[in-house]
């Protein structure tokens, strides 16, 4: 396995949910990290390491994704791995949904991640062991019902997102996993009750998770993880 010292990783929406469970996941394994959220000066900081780098980032404003990565290079001297993790959850039902709700998923689901990983390539690929870990979804794998259509279909391009990137980045030592979690204890399933009898993942869970694929070596590529907690008959 990859050793974390000294390796720098950028993680998108650390400011809660399950980012900022894989910034404390990171810091404390010895990953040195720079963090990408809308509102720097409300991050919390605590357990994240001394030499914590915090930046300006909005996945709906496009220039914000190569300012970060320019600084986190300037302030490192290096980029060795991003987790794109910010995301939303509109409800776009397949035939009532809302167009404008749509596009604003495609922008944070989609654009946001490509932008960045657009802006941290020349780094990754002079790490020689670049690694890209995107949060996508069990709803980018199947689709529970056409009320979660929008949200499916947005994380449905993230694994197209993940499995190009494995591709363009092989010959340079980046390695692409997408890893796709059920349902987790976070803002986003507030108010969403697990089916009798079964339960919600906790964030430090897919946390280890990230940590996991973080540390693969290049010759064991890990393209998706699946993360269930509970019982489906295809996943
Ligand atoms: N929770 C689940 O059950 C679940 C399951 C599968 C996959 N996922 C995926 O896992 C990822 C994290 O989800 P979560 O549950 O931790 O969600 P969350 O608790 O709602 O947190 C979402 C994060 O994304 C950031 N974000 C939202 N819009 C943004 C924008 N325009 N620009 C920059 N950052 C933005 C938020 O920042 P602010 O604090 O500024 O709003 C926050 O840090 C998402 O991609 C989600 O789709 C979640």
């Amino acid at each position: 396995m990859l050793d974390p010292d000294n390796r720098v990783i950028m993680i998108s929406g650390a400011s809660r949910g399950i980012g900022l469970a894989c910034a404390r996941e990171l810091a404390g394994l010895g990953y040195r990290l720079s963090l990408g959220v809308r509102n720097p000066e409300a991050q919390p900081r605590d357990g994240l390491g001394d030499d914590l780098h915090v930046h300006h980032w909005d996945a709906t404003d496009k220039a914000s994704a190569a300012a970060w990565a320019e600084s986190a290079q300037a302030h490192f001297g290096r980029i060795d791995g991003l987790v794109l993790n910010a995301g939303i959850l509109l409800p776009v039902d397949l035939e009532t949904g809302d167009d404008d709700a749509l596009d604003q998923m495609w922008q944070v689901n989609v654009k946001g991640p490509l932008a960045l990983v657009r802006a941290a390539l020349p780094a990754l690929r002079e790490s020689g062991h670049g690694r890209v870990v995107i949060l996508s979804s069990l709803a980018g794998k199947r689709v529970l019902g056409p009320g979660n259509f929008g949200y499916s279909a947005s994380k449905f391009a993230a694994m197209a997102l993940s499995h190009a990137l494995r591709q363009a980045g092989w010959s340079d030592g980046i390695r692409a996993t997408a890893v796709c979690p059920g349902l987790v204890e976070t803002d986003m399933t507030e108010g969403v009750s697990p089916p009798a009898g079964q339960f919600k993942i906790a964030p430090e869970t897919i946390a280890a998770t990230v940590a996991y694929a973080l540390a693969l070596p290049n010759h064991a590529s890990v393209a998706e993880i699946l993360v269930n907690s509970r019982l489906e008959l295809a996943i």
